[in-house]
Order: C-alpha cells, then sequence, then structure tokens
C-alpha cells in the first residue's frame, strides 16, 4: 500500500534505513542467485520501493518532485550496489575458476622413464645367445598344433600314458595348443636336411596353474642330428651352457630319466648353495623312431635334444620365488630388471 501521506522528512527517514538494510543484503549475498533474490526483494515489482514509486501519483506536483528525487536517488544508489556486487561476484568465480585451474609451469616435469625388455625376454635372449654362439640356427613353429607334430611323431602314440602326463589344452580331438617345443623338432625335421643344430624358442601351453607353473611359459628346445653325435657331447655341450648362463663353475647332475623321444633320457641338476638338486632340464638322444618317423635314416645319423624352461631360468637367475609374478605386469617386480 502506497502511503501518499508521508512527509519528505519521513521518506527520507524511511529510505535511509531501508537502504541500510538492501545495501547489507546486496553486498553479503555469496552468490549471483541469491544477489538475484536481493534484487527483486529490494527493487521487484512488490518492493517497497515500486509501491512508493507508485504513490508519487497522488502527491502534489511540489511534494511529488521532492520525494520523487528522494526515491531516485535511493534506486540509483541500489542499482550500483547490485551492480558492484554483481561484477565482484562474477570477477570472483573467475578467479577461483583460474585458480582450479593453474598449471604450475615451474614444477619439474616427471622425466622420461626408458623401457627396458621383459625379465622372461631376457632370459630367452641369454640362451639364445649362448647357442647362436655355438653355431645353432633358430627354427619357430605354430602354437597351435595336431596331435601328430605334438605326440605321435615323437613317439607318444595315442594310447601312451604320456599325453595324458601333459595336461593338454584340446581344441577338438586332433588340435591342441603345443605342450612343448619338441614339435618344432619334428617340424624342421621334415622341412630341412640333415646335419642340423637347431633350437626352438616358444610358447608351450599346459593346463596348470600354481607358484611354480603357469599356464603358458616358454621353452627353448635344442636338437643336433649328425653322422657322429654322442651323449658326451650332449653332456659337455649342457654343462658349459650351465655355467656360461649363471656365470659360475656348478655341480652339475643327469639323473636319468624317460621320454618317449628319447633314449636314454636324463634330467639335469644342478646344485644350489645350500646343496640341494635343482631340476633344470630334460634330454637324451633323440630316439630312432622320431628320426625314421621324419625320413631320416637311423642307421647313420644320430641326435641329441634336450628342452627347458625360460621361466624356470629365469627365475634361478633373478631369485623370484612366484612364476607367476611374471605375467601381472606389476611394473615394480619389471623395473627392477631394467639394465638402467
Ligand atoms: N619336451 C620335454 C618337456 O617338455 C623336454 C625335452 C626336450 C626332453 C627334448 C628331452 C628332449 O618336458
Amino acid at each position: 500500500m502506497s502511503n501518499p501521506t508521508l512527509t519528505a522528512e519521513q521518506l527520507a527517514t524511511e529510505l535511509t534505513a531501508l537502504a541500510q538494510e538492501a545495501l547489507a543484503h546486496i553486498q553479503a549475498a555469496p552468490d549471483l542467485t541469491q544477489l538475484e533474490q536481493a534484487r527483486q526483494h529490494f527493487t521487484g515489482k512488490k518492493s517497497r520501493l515500486v509501491e512508493l514509486s507508485k504513490g508519487l501519483g497522488q502527491l502534489d506536483a511540489d511534494m511529488r518532485k521532492t520525494q520523487g528525487a528522494v526515491l531516485h536517488q535511493y534506486r540509483e544508489q541500489l542499482n550500483a550496489a547490485l551492480q558492484q556486487r554483481q561484477s565482484d561476484l562474477k570477477q570472483a568465480a573467475l578467479t577461483a575458476q583460474l585458480a582450479a585451474e593453474a598449471i604450475d609451469v615451474t614444477l619439474p616435469s616427471r622425466g622420461q622413464q626408458a623401457g627396458s625388455l621383459h625379465p622372461v625376454t631376457q632370459t630367452l635372449e641369454r640362451i639364445s645367445g649362448f647357442f647362436t654362439r655355438a653355431g645353432f640356427t633358430v627354427e619357430q613353429g605354430p602354437e597351435v598344433e595336431d596331435d601328430y607334430h605334438n605326440f605321435s611323431a615323437l613317439n607318444i602314440p595315442e594310447s601312451h600314458p604320456a599325453r595324458a602326463m601333459h595336461d593338454t589344452f584340446y581344441f577338438d580331438a586332433h588340435h591342441l595348443l603345443r605342450t612343448h617345443t619338441s614339435s618344432v623338432q619334428i617340424r624342421t625335421l621334415e622341412q630341412k636336411s640333415v646335419p642340423l643344430r637347431i633350437i626352438c624358442p616358444g610358447r608351450v601351453y599346459r593346463c596348470d596353474s600354481d607358484q611354480t607353473h603357469s599356464p603358458m611359459f616358454h621353452q627353448v628346445e635344442g636338437l643336433v642330428v649328425a653322422e657322429r653325435t654322442s651323449f658326451a657331447e650332449l653332456k659337455g655341450l649342457i654343462i658349459q651352457f650351465l655355467n656360461v648362463f649363471f656365470e659360475k663353475e656348478l655341480t652339475v647332475r643327469f639323473r636319468p630319466s624317460y621320454f618317449p623321444f628319447t633314449e636314454p633320457s636324463a634330467e639335469v641338476d644342478i646344485m644350489d648353495e645350500r646343496g640341494r638338486w635343482l631340476e633344470v632340464l630334460g634330454c637324451g638322444m633323440v630316439h630312432p623312431n622320431v628320426l625314421t618317423q621324419c625320413g631320416i635314416d637311423a642307421t647313420q645319423y644320430t641326435g641329441f635334444a634336450f628342452g627347458l624352461g625360460v621361466e624356470r631360468f629365469a627365475m634361478l637367475r633373478y631369485g623370484v620365488t612366484d612364476l607367476r609374478q611374471f605375467f601381472q605386469n606389476d611394473i615394480r617386480f619389471l623395473r627392477q630388471f631394467s639394465p638402467l
């Protein structure tokens, strides 16, 4: 309700009080939404200001002029305060945003970290390095094999118990993930002429997983076929390899064993610092049946073969006690094998 009976003095008093209240609200508005609420409250349609302005019409000319001037000044004062507060709030928001998004270009950079070869790869290269220097060439074969190359041709016929021992992953009755790199012996003998000296590094698969077994691991197969090979030559080569690989004179033992594709067969153990025997590889003289199967005259040629697990060599060399660590890709683990 307008109040046309107010004197100029009364009006001025009321407006002074109102201005104080309004300015306090405006200056204290913490954000633009609350500032807009204050604007509506003090200058909007339902505000005292508008109410008083409407009442001006009922005043006589003199009063209207003086009161109008007072109201005008009051309005100006509010508008100025509103505008000031608005630009302050916007500025503050911008400053806060800039601070939040600031990039400190003076911070030192993270630098660059060179990657390094995986410890299994380093071990594989160490093993291959020895044998290539000894005149061996490197052969590869498929990881998806047929039962002929993985078993039958290696003197492991269908009903042979060794098939069950291999924990094979089968695709169907005749296709599987190779359980050893010995299959590459067969593929190479089928394709190349003898004599030959080869190593076959690669992945092999067995349905087995614990601290010392993983369903995928790496083997290096070795095969020598020539007119004159002997167990003595095999023995000398293996002992020399082990001493070079582990960089010390090891105590090595050849323990009679059995593999269908070698005869005689042996497993090789090395002695650790505490006097315990550790098995490191399998080997033997190639069984004549294997040579014959590949079309090689077993009365003229003999051969020897060996097979080793790369992870096992890596574990022994680096003192790793859980084989699964090689496949977890934990950078803290891998970084330890960086050559700097
Ligand atoms: N293939 C055998 C294995 O996986 C290792 C081996 C290879 C043994 C060659 C003798 C000769 O256990």
